[in-house]
């Protein structure tokens, strides 16, 4: 195997094309979007959401959440020098020395919360992503963290930080808005486990044969994104919009200081449907590599997720079956990506 230092020891090492187990199937390749499929959605100011105009940025989050199911937030409260120390940390991390990074591989890591790795679920995967990550699970014990890659663990623990109150903002606000009150405790529950991933897409010899990350939907319940400024993040239209693009990719344009907010499965299910956890992907490209940052907040394994029923009632059906979290989550890093074939699963 080539891979054992990741897709980027591979470009380091000198490629003019791309290995054979990278090379997609021609109907999941990714065409270059032009700029009229850049999506123009204006980001929504969370500096109002505390204020006179809450209804209007609640409207506006559930719209988003009903519709696209990926949308933008400036004025969130992180600061901009935080979001530029985490790009830093994330090219570091990766530009170090291959054997670095392999102290965190699977099997050989220092602890179980952090895991260094290529492509998803590579031992499933018909063709392998063009992609590099370093995974680290938030736990509040000390010494768990004290294995976070010191390249990465300060402003890691500050994105974290930060993020959290808007999470919890933003997920009580879609809750409120299916006509159901939860209880704080129960609200923290579906965001009980959190981890940071930094995500490295090393340039690519031949972008148009491969993906970054395949069509996927993420299982949690919020996922927020801080990307770079190279672009190629696309999320296919679900329901129809105003510009009609019902079925069609489209690009989330890098903004500067904006963070990207997604609706994970597991408010797909809880909201029986009303709210998208969109189907994504990422493009590589041959000139530049590109490093995401996502927060997943997932519900605790233990808890248990089907469709509110407040909003069944009203429905007149449940279109999911109650699962397990932690069955549902074992089945998602179980299989290879593949669009939201995971949701079957509830
Ligand atoms: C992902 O959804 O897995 C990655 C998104 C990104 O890198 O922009
Ligand atoms: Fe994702």
């Amino acid at each position: 195997v080539r891979d054992g230092n990741g897709v980027k020891g591979m470009v380091d090492s000198g490629l003019s094309k791309v290995p054979e187990q990278y090379i997609q199937p021609p109907h999941e390749r990714i065409v270059k979007l032009n700029a009229s499929s850049v999506n123009e959605l204006t980001p929504i100011d969370l500096s109002k959401i505390d204020g006179v105009d809450h209804e209007q940025v609640a409207n506006e989050i559930v719209n988003a959440a009903e519709a696209l199911g990926f949308f933008q937030v400036v004025n969130h409260g992180l600061p901009m020098e935080l979001l530029e120390s985490l790009k830093d940390a994330a090219n570091n991390f990766f530009g170090q020395a291959p054997e670095k990074k392999a102290a965190y591989r699977k099997g050989v890591s220092p602890s179980p919360y952090v895991k260094y790795g290529t492509s998803f679920v590579p031992e499933k995967e018909k063709a392998l992503e063009w992609k590099d990550y370093v995974s680290m699970v938030y736990t509040n014990d000390a010494d768990a963290l004290s294995h976070w890659p010191n390249e990465c663990k300060e402003v890691a623990l500050e994105y974290l930080k930060t993020s959290m109150h808007m999470v919890k903002k933003i997920v009580k606000i879609l809750i409120e808005k299916l006509g159901v009150t939860l209880e704080d405790s129960k609200i923290d529950g579906l965001i009980g486990l959190t981890m940071v991933n930094m995500n490295f897409y090393p340039t690519c010899p031949n972008p148009e044969l491969t993906v970054g990350v395949g069509r996927h939907s993420d299982m949690g319940t919020l996922t927020v994104l801080l990307q770079d400024g190279i672009g190629g993040l696309y999320v296919k239209v679900e329901e129809d919009m105003d510009a009609g693009k019902k079925g069609e990719w489209i690009e989330i344009p890098p903004i500067p200081g904006a963070l990207v907010i997604n609706i994970g499965d597991t408010l797909q299910i809880l909201s029986n449907g009303r709210y998208k956890s969109a189907e994504h992907r990422v493009r590589t490209t041959s000139t530049q590599s590109r490093v995401s940052i996502p927060i997943f907040t997932i519900p605790k394994p233990t808890e248990r997720i089907g469709p509110l029923p407040e909003v069944v009632a009203s429905d007149g059906v449940a279109r999911y079956r109650e699962v397990v979290f932690g069955d549902y989550m074992n089945n998602f890093f179980g299989n290879a990506h593949e669009g939201k074939k995971s949701l079957d699963y509830a």
